[in-house]
């Protein structure tokens, strides 16, 4: 399944073409993390302030851990899916409580932190601490599943399982880091969800899914599930010029 030219190529394409990032190149693991949290579930543009001034407020996992919550939620305020924020507060606490204040290096312990799931682990220890570790998220997994012309639906339990034996299969032993990092620019560049630009692709040759005219077609995905609906009531308290708000539990609706 290796093709000895695919890692070469993609990682001389991403020397050219790497987008500049607050949070690459950065030689503190905590920024890593940040980002990663930062980034699941939103885009890179909205990010980048938001780190910047995360970075400002609290600059190491032990500003971090000594903040308020308040602080906390304050700064990721806009962000969305706040329990992100949260997590990462939790976790710098266990990270100063349990390993000095410092990230551990290994995707197996990094994975145990609040908020920290299999990709964010890989990420975070390929990218801060040069481990040979795959990350796959939607993008990743897209990527991933043209190249190989993988038809097993993506978010399947065997297509899952699938890809990430794939994807660890490919790496290129000690640049595990800037092939993720590569893969993710590709996705949000040329490897489009919709109309792919195949013929600016560095590795528009060895790509299964463009030799098979599939590259549309992938990555499959299972049928929807119909969006459930909840009727709810809300009622908006105003006196004097003053609407009353409380802050939402941090779990459920
Ligand atoms: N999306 C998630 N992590 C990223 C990273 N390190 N660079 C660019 N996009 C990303």
């Amino acid at each position: 399944m290796t093709t000895p030219s695919l890692q070469t190529r993609l990682l001389a394409w991403y020397h050219k073409n790497k987008r500049t990032l607050p949070w690459r190149d950065h030689p503190d693991a905590y920024a890593v993390w940040v980002s990663e949290i930062m980034l699941q579930q939103t885009r890179v543009e909205t990010v980048i302030p938001y780190f910047e001034r995360w970075m400002r407020l609290f600059p190491t996992v032990h500003a971090l851990a000594d903040a308020s919550e308040h602080e906390v939620l304050n700064a990721w305020e806009g962000l969305g899916y706040y329990s992100r924020a949260r997590n990462l507060h939790r976790a710098a606490k266990v990270i100063v409580s349990d390993y000095g204040g410092e990230l551990p290096g290994s995707a197996a312990d990094l994975v145990k932190l609040p908020g920290v799931g299999r990709y964010t682990a890989g990420a975070i220890a390929s990218i801060a601490f040069g481990a040979d570790e795959p990350a796959l998220d939607g993008n990743l997994k897209r990527v991933y599943a043209r190249l190989f012309d993988v038809a097993e639906a993506v978010d399947s339990p065997r297509g899952e399982k699938l890809l990430w034996e794939v994807a660890r299969g490919n790496l290129p032993g000690g640049r595990a880091g800037d092939f993720n990092q590569c893969l993710m620019d590709l996705g949000s560049a040329i490897c489009l969800p919709k109309n792919p630009r195949c013929l600016l692709c560095p590795v528009m040759d060895l790509c299964k899914a463009r030799e098979n005219g599939t590259q549309e077609l992938r990555p499959v995905r299972k049928p929807k599930k119909s969006v459930p609906h909840h009727v709810h009531a809300a009622g908006v308290i105003v006196r004097r010029g003053k609407v009353l708000l409380a802050r939402r539990p941090s779990k459920g609706l």
